[in-house]
């Protein structure tokens, strides 16, 4: 068996065998395939796809690529929570302190930005001092101290999977469906979670954009939970708009902390009361999401989420200041402000286009070496459905030129369609899959 067989396989639209799974897998983690063959199938796999089999054995061969981390030592149930990602899809820095503060231990593994979806670790890490790489034994004892921790993949844990995934960000591989189940489940599984939520995003700036393809992704990936002996719950979100108001990495720490702050509502707040509301229930800490949501409420409420929110920026080495002050963050050269122009009423976003502003902003990588602008984004107070009118704040670039901010500002505003007509928001919730089946929201 060799490299050229496999990729000529899947060339071909032929299914691969365990044990061709199994080689590449291998080779991605071990640095024996070299990149231009994997990046070559996986294109090959973008394009053919891959059976349910196939999909499974990827998802176990990734696991094993590695380590399994063992959690046992931190008391309760340990819950885990992964988005398929989005654009100021910013869930895990409001619901980590909000389900920690609530006593349930957070043992978080988050990712980097991946095509024009922003990554959690990107963000933690425009707060000065931010630190994201742990060994295991650090990463237990702070929960075991704090009840929280939220760091990168350690080396050991799914290996193959930090090969594929950088390369799916710089080789248009992101959307395949066995490719993000294989990513996804082969990292949650690693990382020794009792117990999954999976937030599977639907609409214009999810990596699925369609309700059909979202909801087979969830229940892929239920399903190899299933296998793999864990409980998973995909609940399937909105990303017709992004989910929270500022997209790029500083400024979704800033919007995190308005929410943890009580100063912001809205579907970022909503989604992540939802989200953690479903991390409650599976911890055995809620009889129900909506028992689940009020806790998660009263801790904002309380000031322990924030506190929460502190404590996890100081025992990470950042500066805590963050909680109250945003302008320790980087911020950027150019500040702009743009009017809306007409009136109208919001219609729809084109979001991957959105996400793909704040990319080309310096907010996420085009290539695998690229080092990130930390400050750079947008502000995009309007939602769709909204009624607006010409001096009306449209958006607020922060970037790092007045040449950046003019590409951004047609950019951002060709990705928003206003029109005459009233139109309705977009639900942020769509359906619910777990091993007993699928709730749907009704029309
Ligand atoms: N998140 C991941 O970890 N992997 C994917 O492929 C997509 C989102």
């Amino acid at each position: 068996m060799n490299m050229v067989e496999i990729i000529g396989h899947k060339k071909m639209g032929l299914a691969l065998t365990e044990e061709e799974i199994s080689y590449f897998v291998k080779g991605a983690a071990d640095g024996s395939v070299p990149d231009y063959q994997l990046a070559a199938l996986l294109m090959a796999i973008r394009l053919n796809g891959m059976d349910h089999e196939e999909t499974t054995a990827l998802a176990l061969a990734m696991t094993r690529s590695g380590d399994t981390a063992d959690l046992s030592r931190i008391p309760g149930i340990k819950v885990d929570k992964h988005s398929t990602g989005g654009v100021g899809d910013t869930t895990t820095l409001v619901l980590a302190p909000l389900v920690a503060a609530c006593g349930v231990p957070v043992a978080k593994m988050s990712g980097r930005g991946l095509g024009h979806t922003g990554g959690t670790l990107d963000k933690l890490e425009s707060i000065p001092g931010f630190c994201v790489t742990m060994d295991e034994e650090a990463f237990i004892r702070q929960v075991q101290n704090i009840g929280v921790a939220v760091i990168g993949q350690t080396g050991s844990l799914a290996p193959a999977d930090k090969t594929l995934y950088a390369l799916r960000d710089v080789t248009s591989t992101v959307d395949s469906l066995p490719l993000i189940a294989g990513s996804i489940m082969s990292k949650k599984l690693a990382s020794g979670a009792d117990a999954i939520v999976l937030d599977v995003k639907t609409g214009s700036g999810a990596i699925m954009h369609t309700f059909e393809d979202s909801l087979a992704l969830a229940k892929t990936m239920v399903e190899i939970g299933k296998l793999a002996g864990r409980p998973v719950e995909a609940v399937i979100t909105g990303m017709e708009q992004p989910l929270g108001t500022h997209v790029g990495n500083a400024l979704e720490v800033k919007d995190a902390v308005d929410v943890l702050a009580g100063r912001t509502r809205g579907d970022l707040l909503d989604v992540s009361l939802l989200l953690g509301a479903h991390m409650l229930v599976l911890a055995g800490a809620a009889k129900s999401t909506e028992e689940g949501k009020d806790r998660l409420m009263r801790a904002l409420e309380s000031g322990a989420g924030l506190e929460k929110f502190r404590e996890l920026v100081t025992a990470q080495g950042g500066d805590p200041r963050v909680a109250d002050n945003w302008t320790i963050l980087p911020q950027a050269k150019v500040v702009r402000q743009v009017r809306v122009g007409r009136k109208g009423y919001v219609q729809s976003m084109d979001t991957t286009l959105l996400g793909l502003a704040a990319q080309g902003m310096g907010a996420g990588r085009v290539k695998k070496t690229d080092t990130l602008d930390y400050a750079t984004g947008f502000v995009l107070p309007v939602r769709i459905g909204d009624q607006v009118g010409p001096d009306d704040l449209f958006f607020t670039l922060y970037a790092r030129s007045e040449a950046d901010a003019d590409r951004a500002e047609q950019a951002v505003r060709s990705a928003i369609v206003i029109g005459e007509e009233p139109c309705q928001r977009p639900p942020q919730w769509y359906a619910t899959v777990t091993s007993d089946g699928t709730v749907r929201k009704s029309k």
